[in-house]
């Protein structure tokens, strides 16, 4: 199979390195991809939310399958023209991402399919400030504001301070986007990922992000700057009761919608006393969860979403996983998630390492060739271990042998899952 991966950063760095394991992946291709991934993979330029760009490539390479990584170029109809152009693609098609594109088209597709989620109230560009803060004071005490949009994480703000609430809701209104208010859920946070493909769905392992900047989930919200798999303080049966509660009813509504999705379904819940309910879905797969949960994967991955792509998935047999544990780490730039310094020299992550566990997100080669910064999140360090504690050890051990001028890592990715401080 000759496969282009689409995206650039460390979570296609992770798809493109399981690919590799697999025999029937014969050449890989990625577009326009990091300097971590110049020994994995052919690198080629794209504007990844330009879908006649990305069909021309395809054509180009021949290739027999396309996976699409971020959520950009599928919102933007990339997986639509490449599937009308007849490629086997892994991604869903523009109406079918407004599950992430839209928050508020994924209220009313939970409302009709019966999944639990937050109660949420939208605010249309052009309200008044009166009307905010009236919107502001139905909820509360801790107030959750998003960018109705796509803003990679970092459009959220939960907090329990009223007048940050009102200012990052005038904010995104400023920016001419809706704001979507939605009650506060409960409970720890749990990112699931199925293969979808029509109304069948495929769970792969729990994991857990960490989407604040610092220790003890201190400072603002980010992309996320570390994640571990698989989650053992889950109630037993817990997946089967996310897919059959939440994915599963999800799928099959898009498909009496007549937007079948075809590709990857990230359900981020809160567990609370009740069970599962969603903070929100993705229609790509999530990162840094994926560069944990695919060092876990056994089963060749290519043929995985290929499967899924080609409308095979419900032939496919069981997964298989490697027992122990997966840990993510994300080292992130000077300044990250603010104003990010780029260009500084990166000591000790060269390219050709990812079975060390270093898998690279933002990076590039200045004009001396040199390996250097070029985005917030820099590179992800995988342990991986038969404990969680030694899986944490790896990885901790790893990113200490590399250096970044005032770059930031957190110390307690996994720490509370460790310690048994998790309860549901
Ligand atoms: N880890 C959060 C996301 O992928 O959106």
């Amino acid at each position: 199979m000759r496969i282009l991966v689409i995206g650039s950063g460390a979570r296609e760095h992770a798809l493109l390195y399981t690919m590799s394991k697999d025999p029937q992946a014969t050449e890989l291709h990625v577009a326009p991809g990091n300097a971590g991934m110049s020994e994995l993979a052919t690198m080629h330029p794209l504007v990844v939310d330009d879908p006649a760009a990305a069909t021309a490539l395809a054509r180009e390479i021949a290739a027999d399958l396309v996976v699409v990584g971020p959520e950009v170029p599928l919102v933007a109809g990339v997986a639509d023209a490449l599937r009308e152009a007849g490629f086997a693609v892994f991604g869903p098609n523009a109406d079918a991402a407004r599950i992430e594109g839209s928050k508020a088209f994924a209220k009313d597709v939970m409302a009709s399919a019966g999944v639990k989620t937050a109660h949420a109230e939208a605010i249309a560009p052009g309200a008044s400030a009166q009307d905010v803060e009236a919107a502001i004071d139905r909820f509360g005490p801790n107030w959750v504001v998003k960018d109705d949009g796509l803003a990679a994480g970092k459009g959220v703000v939960v907090t329990t301070d009223r007048a940050a609430a009102i200012a990052h809701a005038t904010d995104v209104l400023a920016a001419g986007n809706p704001v979507l208010l939605e009650s506060f859920l409960d409970g720890p946070e749990v990112s699931l990922f199925c293969l979808v493909d029509g109304e069948t769905v495929v769970p792969l392992l729990p994991a857990q992000d960490h989407k604040r900047v610092g220790d003890n989930d201190e400072g603002p919200n980010t992309g996320g700057m570390g994640a571990y798999s698989p989650l053992a303080w889950l109630p037993e049966g817990a997946t089967e009761r996310i897919v059959s509660e939440v994915c599963e009813p999800v799928a099959r509504e898009m498909v009496a919608r007549g937007c079948p999705f075809q590709g990857l379904l990230y359900a981020g819940l809160a567990w609370g006393e009740d069970g599962p309910a969603v903070v929100e879905f993705n229609c790509r797969f999530g990162d840094p969860e994926t560069q944990a949960v695919l060092a876990l994967l056994e089963t060749p991955l290519a043929q995985l979403l290929n499967a899924a792509a080609t409308g095979k998935l419900a032939e496919f047999g069981p997964l298989s996983w490697r027992d122990g544990y997966a840990l993510t780490v994300v080292l992130a730039a000077n300044g990250y998630p603010a104003i990010t310094r780029t260009g500084d020299v990166i000591v000790g992550a060269e390219p050709g390492r990812e079975a060390e566990g270093i898998l690279h997100a933002g990076t590039a080669r200045n004009e001396a060739g040199e390996l250097v910064s070029a985005g917030g999140r820099v590179l992800n360090v995988v342990g991986v271990g038969d404990t969680l504690e030694a899986a944490r050890e790896q990885a901790y051990a790893t990113i200490k042998t590399i250096s970044l001028d005032g770059s930031h890592y957190r110390s307690d990715i996994a720490l509370p899952a460790v310690e048994r401080r998790i309860t549901v």
